[in-house]
């Protein structure tokens, strides 16, 4: 299938944009166990505009990890089309336009989530992006504001009007933050548009092989993107579409494995962003890397409390010795 000129596999399996996660160490990683497409965490178009060094260094891509996409974010339309330009200097595969995040801080201005309550404007944002674009342009959104206002459906198909290239929906209200469920249910409603013509993404709690299959052929989206479940688990991308071809459900990784993929995305996080900011910002990662390893207490004490790169691979050494010897 193609998004624009980008060329992907049928059901690409996507990992979706995350702040603080899809830096470009854990998108190679998430690569290499195959997602087929990878995005980056959204970047404010505000910054982008004042030439904020940190937000123009989200924007940094590597050949080995394309296809891949950059978000950008805002609520000013001249604003988003300037960060857009810079976005593409950048010389992503695409270019996607968050319409979806629920962040008081991000919808309190207009931005975000709070485009849903505004299609115009979010419809006049992707127009305007999409003229000044050599890029496919993407927009990712929810279903609607809140469970009054379920408004994808007629946003998607003025999105596809003024040349947007694929959606993805996450399928939650502004309103349902996380909570609930999503309903695939109106991610469905909109694939089955025959007016719908570009790809349809469907995302939202997507957690295995199992909910990956369930999900699509429920919806008959094009392609599943993957959020929440790949954080300390880039196997995922690899366990699913193991599931889609042959049914089977693959062994987890061992703790080896598992030791072996966090110390390669600390070795990384340090060469992209130093070892301070990567001795901090790891400790969302340890606990998901290790989710449900019996007796792992100590050992995330430790790695929460670590002042040095040494101490923390030291650590995870440790780890791989102690508990592989006990299984
Ligand atoms: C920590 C975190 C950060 C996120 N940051 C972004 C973001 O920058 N841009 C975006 O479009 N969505 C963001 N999201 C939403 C996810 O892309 C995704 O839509 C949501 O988590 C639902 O999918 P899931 O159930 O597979 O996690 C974020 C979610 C989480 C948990």
């Amino acid at each position: 299938m193609k998004i624009g000129n980008v060329i992907l596999p049928d059901i690409p399996l996507i990992l979706a944009p995350m702040e603080d996660v899809t830096e470009m160490p854990f998108r190679l990683i998430c690569k290499r166990f195959g997602a087929d497409l990878v995005f980056s965490e959204f970047v404010a178009s505000e910054a982008l505009v004042r030439n904020v060094e940190k937000s123009i260094r989200k924007m940094r891509l590597v050949e080995e990890e394309r296809p891949v996409g950059i978000q950008i974010f805002g609520h000013d339309v001249d604003s988003l089309v300037v960060a857009a330009s810079k976005a593409l200097e950048a010389n992503p595969d695409i270019l996607d336009l968050n319409c979806g995040c629920p962040v008081k801080k991000v919808v309190s201005k207009g931005a975000g989530a709070a485009m849903l309550k505004d299609p115009d404007k979010m419809v006049r944002a992707a127009a305007e992006i999409v003229k000044i674009s050599n890029k496919p342009v993407t927009v990712k959104t929810r279903i609607g504001w809140d469970a009054n206002s379920i408004v994808v459906g007629d946003v998607a198909l003025r999105l596809q009007d003024v040349g947007v290239s694929a959606l993805s929906i996450h399928g939650r209200t502004r309103s349902q933050m996380y909570t609930g469920l999503a309903d695939w249910r109106v991610i469905a409603d909109v694939k089955a548009n025959p007016a719908i013509t570009i790809p349809v993404f469907g995302n939202g709690d997507i957690t295995s092989g199992e909910t990956a299959k369930e999900r699509l052929d429920m919806s008959g989206v094009d392609g599943l993107m993957i959020g929440r479940a790949a954080i300390g688990n880039p196997w995922i991308f690899r366990d699913i579409r193991h599931y889609l071809q042959t049914g089977d459900v693959m062994a987890p990784p061992t703790i080896k494995e598992r030791v072996d993929v966090c110390r390669e995305h600390f070795y990384m996080s340090v060469e992209y962003k130093g070892e301070k900011r990567t001795l901090l910002e790891m400790r969302h990662h340890y606990v998901k890397y290790f989710k449900g390893i019996v007796g792992f207490k100590p050992y995330k004490m430790k790695l929460m409390t670590a002042m040095s790169s040494q101490e923390v691979l030291e650590i995870l050494d440790m780890l791989e010795r102690e508990k592989n010897e006990k299984l």
